[in-house]
């Protein structure tokens, strides 16, 4: 009777571990090594192409990523078009008007469905392509894990709640961060990102004119830099008028966005809030990074892993999608 009993928990535990491994399952760097060895080379040929067409599209695509892992994990729900019956992210406050490179997905996607149809997800085309758009920009190399799905549904609401908006101070970001299970220092260090791309005037404009109600700039900026920014700027009209987020060397990914910071040139409160706040915690880190440059090198893709691990989708929760923007 014993020796039943033990063989029917044998079979049991067959069944039920496996499920609950790959519903654990970890992302590896090598999962598409047999089902799609070329993987790798086409996503990198794609960014090469568009970057060369438009060097801001490093910036854009990297965005993208962080955008979709705030929302649900990264899922890549933030490519998915609205339908009849769901609002998905494309639309939400953050995103709207803002966010782009879809089309640039659309095409690498594309290339890679030529050469393994219905093997590589969405999730993980954008994961690869930030990382190279940060290569091409300059910056560190690593290699990405690899093996999400892609979501079966977006979220309008998550996008307008999740996602951290320039005009909030160093607790709000904190908290944000924190709500994803990244550190004060993922924070900082992910907001390095800021050394490449542009802003919308829209996103900045009250600290030049009008700083919190005071009728007056954000005293933290610096007086050049103020000069500089309210001629691209006014105070009102040109909502879509661009800025870079580092004015430095505004295209290359480096660590004079930390440098920048200690001299009141970051361009949106979320940026300035890092060094100006006082925050211990993330003054020290501007610091560091400001002073070594191999240090922010180091740290970046730590913390790029640690938010490409937000709630990876694995299983029959997610699937491959054939064309990004909608569920197959
Ligand atoms: C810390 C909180 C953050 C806030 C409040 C924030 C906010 C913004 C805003 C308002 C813009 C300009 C959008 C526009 O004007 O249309 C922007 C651009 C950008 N953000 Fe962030 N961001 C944050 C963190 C990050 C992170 C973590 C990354 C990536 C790891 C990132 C990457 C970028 C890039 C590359 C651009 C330029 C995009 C382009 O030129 O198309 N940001 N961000």
């Amino acid at each position: 009777m014993r020796t039943r009993i033990s063989a029917i928990r044998i079979v049991l535990l067959a069944i039920i571990l496996p499920g609950i491994a790959s519903a654990n399952a970890q992302l590896t760097t090598d999962f598409y090594i047999k089902s799609c060895p070329s993987v790798q080379s086409i996503v990198r040929n794609g960014m090469m192409v568009a970057v060369r067409n438009e060097t801001r599209m490093a910036a854009s695509i990297l965005r993208l990523f962080f955008h979709d892992c705030f929302v649900q994990g990264c899922d890549a729900s933030i490519l998915l078009d609205d339908t009849s019956t769901m609002q998905g992210e494309k639309t939400a406050f953050p995103n709207a008007n803002s966010v782009r490179g879809f089309e640039v997905v659309d095409a690498i996607k594309a290339s890679v469905e030529q050469s393994c149809p219905g093997v590589v997800s969405c999730a993980d085309i954008l994961a690869l392509a930030a990382r190279d758009a940060v290569v091409l920009s300059g910056g560190p190399f690593w290699n990405v894990r690899l093996g999400r799905r892609d979501s079966l549904t977006a979220s309008y609401s998550l996008a307008n709640s999740n996602l951290p908006a320039p005009s909030e101070d160093i607790d709000t970001l904190i908290s944000k961060f924190a709500a994803q299970g990244l550190s004060v220092s993922d924070l900082v260090t992910l907001s390095g990102a800021h050394t490449i791309g542009q802003s919308r005037c829209v996103n900045f404009r009250d600290r030049l004119y009008d700083y919190d109600g005071s009728a007056q700039p954000d005293s933290t900026l610096s007086a050049a830099y103020l000069a500089q920014l309210q001629n691209v700027c006014p105070s009102s009209g040109g909502d879509d008028n661009l800025a870079p987020l580092e004015l430095t060397t505004p295209t290359r990914f480096d660590n004079i966005y930390y440098k920048n910071l200690l001299n009141g040139k970051g361009l949106l409160t979320s940026d300035q809030e890092l060094f100006s706040s006082n925050q211990t915690s993330t003054v020290s880190v501007v610091q560091n990074y400001a002073a070594s440059s191999r240090s922010f090198f180091t740290n970046f893709p730590t913390s790029m892993i640690a938010m490409g691990n937000i709630s990876p989708l694995t299983g029959s929760n997610g699937e491959v999608r054939i064309n990004c923007r909608v569920i197959n």
